[in-house]
């Protein structure tokens, strides 16, 4: 049975990812609109990884007999200047996304939850990979400026991006 500070914090969690998955369907859409069809794909994938999130800890919240409540999704941005300050953004969120994560962590800590507590090991992985990568293309971009080609090249590089379902999701499988 899942203690109900936990079982609060978690369906909190479930709708942190669905907003982080809007939020990059929002900028996956903006991107598309720009002629950044790499870019686009890049965000589309991080759409679909985020609602994996949200799915791993619902599938979670069900196993341990809890009760997922879905709150509604607050509204996103929807236009970004440019690649740069979409990345930015992107770091900046998936920091946010880091510190309620471990927020939760410390939660499931004073309760005792050592189940919740290992389950989460994964996320706080993940998110050093989230923050890293976003970390990677700002830097890109802030050497790049403003030259086209590098933006060519840029947008191309992230065209190759392919998703991959997330281990905990693969296993359930
Ligand atoms: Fe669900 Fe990007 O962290």
């Amino acid at each position: 049975m899942l203690n109900t500070e936990v079982e609060k914090a978690l369906n909190a969690q479930i709708n942190a990812e669905f907003w982080s998955a809007y939020l990059y369907l929002s900028m996956s859409m903006h991107f598309a609109n720009k002629g950044f069809s790499g870019i686009a794909n890049w965000f589309q994938i991080q759409f679909k990884e985020e609602q994996d999130h949200a799915t791993i800890l619902m599938n979670y919240v069900n196993a341990r007999d809890g009760k997922v409540t879905l709150a509604p999704i607050a509204e996103v941005d929807t236009e970004w200047c440019c690649p740069l300050e979409a990345f930015k953004a992107t770091l900046a969120h998936e920091q946010k996304v880091t510190a309620l994560i471990n927020n939760l962590n410390a939660i499931a800590v004073e309760e005792k939850d050592y189940a919740t507590q290992n389950m989460l090991q994964w996320f706080i992985n993940e998110q050093v990979e989230e923050e890293e990568t976003a970390r990677g293309y700002i830097d890109a971009l802030d050497k790049i400026g403003d030259n086209g080609y590098g933006l060519y090249m840029f947008d191309k590089e992230l065209a190759a991006r392919t998703y991959n379902t997330p281990s905990p999701l693969a296993a359930k499988a």
